[in-house]
């Protein structure tokens, strides 16, 4: 696979590395990093963008807008296989009430274990390990205001997180 992708005449990922980081790893918080990140979940946000389902971008990823299929496809695979980034130090010392919900949820408001979806088998939720903790924070209160729309279990979820929980479970997760 990794040689298929790397000899892809158009070498769609190019265009990614300007804001995502060609090593997938961005700078800043304002993008998301997708060094490892599950290859099925990049593509469905390709997808998802591309058709407009997914909009809190503030249109920087019209760029995608008329990639064929194969393109996504090709980005996707040639972020997938790039190796994971490190956790960020922790900052918060609070992290056993962001522990609990990633684990065990809060049964009291309806919030199930992150970890039930969020884990190593292959599945199609993203990791959340290591991501950037604004980014993170960012997408619970876009899918909490509807601002994200392009999935509604976790809607219904980041609804009934508070905005501490929020910044909490990502602070927390960005260290793991
Ligand atoms: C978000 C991929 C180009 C800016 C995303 C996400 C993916 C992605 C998969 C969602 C990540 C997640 O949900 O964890 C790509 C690929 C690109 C590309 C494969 C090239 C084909 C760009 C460019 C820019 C950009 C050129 C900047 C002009 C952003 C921003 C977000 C984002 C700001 C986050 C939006 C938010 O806050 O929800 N990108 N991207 N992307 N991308 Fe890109
Ligand atoms: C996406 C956090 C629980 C299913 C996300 C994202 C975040 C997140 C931050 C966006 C990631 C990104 O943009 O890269 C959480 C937290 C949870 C939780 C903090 C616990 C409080 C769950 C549970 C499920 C789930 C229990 C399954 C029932 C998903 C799915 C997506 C997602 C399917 C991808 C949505 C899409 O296609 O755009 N989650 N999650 N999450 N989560 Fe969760």
């Amino acid at each position: 696979l990794a040689d298929a992708i790397v000899d892809a005449p158009d070498r769609p990922w190019e265009a990614c590395g300007n804001c995502h980081g060609i090593d997938g790893i961005s700078a800043t918080a304002h993008f998301p990093k997708l060094a490892g990140q599950k290859r099925a979940y990049i593509e469905k946000q390709l997808r998802d963008f591309r058709s407009g389902l997914r909009t809190n971008d503030h249109g920087q990823m019209s760029g995608t807008d008329d990639f064929p299929d194969h393109a996504l496809e090709l980005a996707a695979a040639y972020f997938s296989q790039l190796p994971a980034p490190s956790p960020a130090n922790h900052v918060d010392n609070d992290i056993s009430r962001a522990r609990t919900i990633v684990d065990f949820g809060l049964p009291e408001a309806g919030v199930p274990a992150c970890r039930s979806c969020h884990n190593a088998d292959a599945n199609i939720e993203p990791w959340l390990e290591a991501q950037h903790a604004g980014y993170l924070a960012k997408q619970l209160k876009d899918f909490k205001s509807g601002v994200r729309g392009n999935d509604k279990t976790m809607a219904d979820i980041a609804r009934r997180l508070s905005d501490d929980d929020i910044e909490k479970v990502s602070g927390f997760l960005a260290s793991t």
